[in-house]
C-alpha cells in the first residue's frame, strides 16, 4: 500500500454535484472516498455507482445495525455497488456479524465480484462513560471497545473504525496482524480541530498501527484540497520510513 492508498476522504457535502468536484480534484492523490448517511441519504445508491464508475475506491459509511438476515443482504447490495470497504455496528451481535460475512463471501462466489471488506464499528467516539452507563454499557470505554473488537475479529469480520487512542489497546489485544484499523479524527499538526476533541496527525496514528485514516475538513474545506492531501501523503510517507 502507498501512502496515499491510506488516505480516505469523508465526502460530507449536500449534493452529488459537490462530491464529484471533490473526487475530480482529489483523483489519484487519495486512496478512497468515503460516502456517509448525508450523501448517501440525499443522493442515493447513484453517486456510489458514480465514484466506483470514475476507478475511484469507495468506503460505504452506513453502519448496518439490524437483524441478520437484513444486514446480511444489505451488506450484499453494497458489495453488488462495487464498494471496497462497508461497516455495520458491533452492537448488533455476532449472529449479525456472522450471517453479512456469510452472505458476502456466498455472493462474491456465486456472482464473481470481489469481496468487500467489512469493519465493525464498536463504541462511537461521541460516547463518553456517562452515556454509556444511560444505555446499560457498565464496563470502561476501553474495555467495552476491545471486548466488541474481539467479537468482531470472532465472527470473521476484517477490522474495526476506531478513534486514535484505541489503536495502540487493538492492536495489543487483537491476535491478529491483518485486523484492519481505520480511523478518523485524524489532524495535521496545526489544522483545525473542528469538532474532533481527541486528534491525532497523520504520522502518529499510522506509527501507532492505523492502516487507514479517514480524514474530512482538513482535506475537503482546505482551499487546495489537492496540495492539502499530497502534504498529508507526504507525512504519512515520512512516519512510516
Ligand atoms: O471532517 P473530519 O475529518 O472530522 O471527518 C471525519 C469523518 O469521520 C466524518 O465523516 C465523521 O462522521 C467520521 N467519524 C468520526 N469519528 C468517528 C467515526 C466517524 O469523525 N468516531
Amino acid at each position: 500500500m502507498q501512502p496515499k492508498d491510506r488516505i480516505v476522504v469523508a465526502l460530507d457535502v449536500e449534493t452529488p454535484a459537490q462530491a464529484l468536484s471533490l473526487v475530480e480534484q482529489l483523483r489519484g492523490l487519495v486512496g478512497m472516498f468515503k460516502i456517509g448517511k448525508q450523501l448517501f441519504t440525499a443522493a442515493g445508491p447513484d453517486i456510489v455507482r458514480q465514484v466506483v464508475g470514475l476507478g475511484e475506491k469507495v468506503f460505504l459509511d452506513l453502519k448496518f445495525h439490524d437483524i441478520p438476515n437484513t444486514v446480511a443482504a444489505a451488506g450484499v447490495e453494497a458489495a453488488r455497488l462495487g464498494v471496497s470497504i462497508f461497516n455495520v455496528h458491533s452492537l448488533g451481535g455476532s449472529a449479525m456479524m456472522r450471517a453479512t460475512v456469510d452472505a458476502i463471501n456466498d455472493a462474491a462466489e456465486r456472482e464473481k465480484f470481489p469481496k468487500p471488506l467489512i469493519l465493525a464499528v464498536t463504541i462511537l467516539t461521541s460516547h463518553d462513560q456517562a452515556s454509556l452507563q444511560e444505555i446499560g454499557l457498565e464496563r470502561s470505554i476501553q474495555e467495552q471497545v476491545v471486548h466488541l473488537a474481539q467479537l468482531a475479529s470472532a465472527s470473521g469480520i476484517n477490522g474495526v473504525v476506531a478513534s486514535p487512542r484505541e489503536i495502540l489497546p487493538l492492536r495489543q489485544s487483537i491476535d491478529n496482524p491483518n485486523f484492519v484499523i481505520l480511523t478518523p479524527g485524524v489532524r495535521p499538526a496545526g489544522a483545525a480541530l473542528n469538532d474532533q476533541k481527541r486528534v491525532m496527525t497523520p504520522a502518529e496514528a499510522v506509527t501507532a498501527g492505523a492502516d487507514y485514516l479517514v480524514i474530512g475538513r482538513p482535506i475537503t474545506s482546505a482551499e487546495n484540497p489537492a496540495t492539502a492531501a499530497q502534504k498529508i501523503s507526504e507525512e504519512i510517507e515520512q512516519a512510516l520510513a
